[in-house]
């Protein structure tokens, strides 16, 4: 089901790399991943997350603290019978909840970013999937080839991500809830904002609910509380001063919150 990105003739998996009927061949890393970036953006590196906070992320999500969304997703495939289908994991990081949905289902489960230090360490660890390195922009996948998408926290593409599912496919899109990480945010700042609802509104994918889902969490160890700080986007905006007073608590309690939002590809496409 993979198309090649120059010319978007089908893939086929010629064991070391990908080929195309025009001749266009990707190779596997020694991870076991393949780059299907194409153009001025194939150099995957210099774009997307870097190596330090792909690391931080892998050290927080492995801590479980996240998983009550994990559980949500695998319990969402199995509500909508996706559980033996194909999904998709749409900017999947360094692999966490690509590998969870494999583990949880019997699935065949793909995941891609565009940042290759991302896949380069979700590929290493997480054998079982295939990761590529792609942009939501063109998504390197046949058209109508998905049962399930799952897109945590990334941006959105709403012409790429209703062509790739199939007629009934679904989308579980996640967002920070309205008050998540509110405890955080009080460290940081005298007036924290509450989260803004994201769009959700497109004519080609129909929102048919909403899934909200909370927890108060205590986040234990200062690496531990410094590894969330480098997920969010606080970390690139707070003053050195402000992030002190965060780095140096050795626990955090804090809300959790995130608004699963599920949009299916309208019929008449
Ligand atoms: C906040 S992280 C979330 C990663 C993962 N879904 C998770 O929750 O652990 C956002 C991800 O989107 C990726 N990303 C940003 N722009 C992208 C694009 N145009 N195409 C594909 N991935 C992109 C980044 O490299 C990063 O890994
Ligand atoms: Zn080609």
């Amino acid at each position: 089901m993979m198309l090649c990105p120059v010319c978007q003739k089908n893939l086929t998996d010629d064991l070391s790399r990908f080929v195309c009927e025009n001749g266009h061949a990707f190779d596997k890393a020694r991870e076991g991943y393949v780059n299907l970036l194409a153009g001025r953006h194939k150099q995957g590196s210099l774009i997307g997350d870097n190596r330090d906070m792909a690391k931080a992320r892998r050290r927080f999500l492995e801590k479980g603290y996240y998983d009550f969304l994990a559980e949500e997703l695998v319990r969402l495939l199995f509500r909508f019978q996706k559980e033996n289908g194909t999904v998709l994991d749409i900017s999947c990081g360094e692999g966490y909840y690509t590998d969870f949905l494999r583990r949880k289902t019997q699935a065949d489960v793909l995941g891609f970013d565009i940042s290759k230090e991302m896949i380069r360490l979700a590929a290493k660890k997480y054998r079982d999937v295939l990761f590529f390195v792609a942009n939501i922009a063109s998504i390197p996948l046949q058209s109508g080839s998905i049962d399930a998408a799952v897109q945590i926290c990334a941006p959105f593409h709403e012409k790429e991500f209703c062509r790739i599912l199939k007629k009934d496919g679904i989308l579980l899109s996640v967002v920070p809830g309205k008050r998540h990480l509110w405890g955080l945010k009080e460290i940081l700042y005298e007036n924290p904002y509450e989260n803004q609802p994201d769009k959700s509104d497109y004519p080609s994918l129909r929102l048919a609910e909403t899934i909200r889902i909370d927890k108060t969490a205590v986040i234990e160890g200062r690496e531990t509380i410094a590894d969330l700080f480098a997920m969010t986007p606080y970390s690139y905006k707070t003053s050195e001063q402000d992030k002190q007073k965060l780095l140096s608590l050795d626990s955090l309690t804090t809300q959790l919150s995130f608004d699963i939002r599920i949009f299916k590809k309208e019929d008449t496409l």
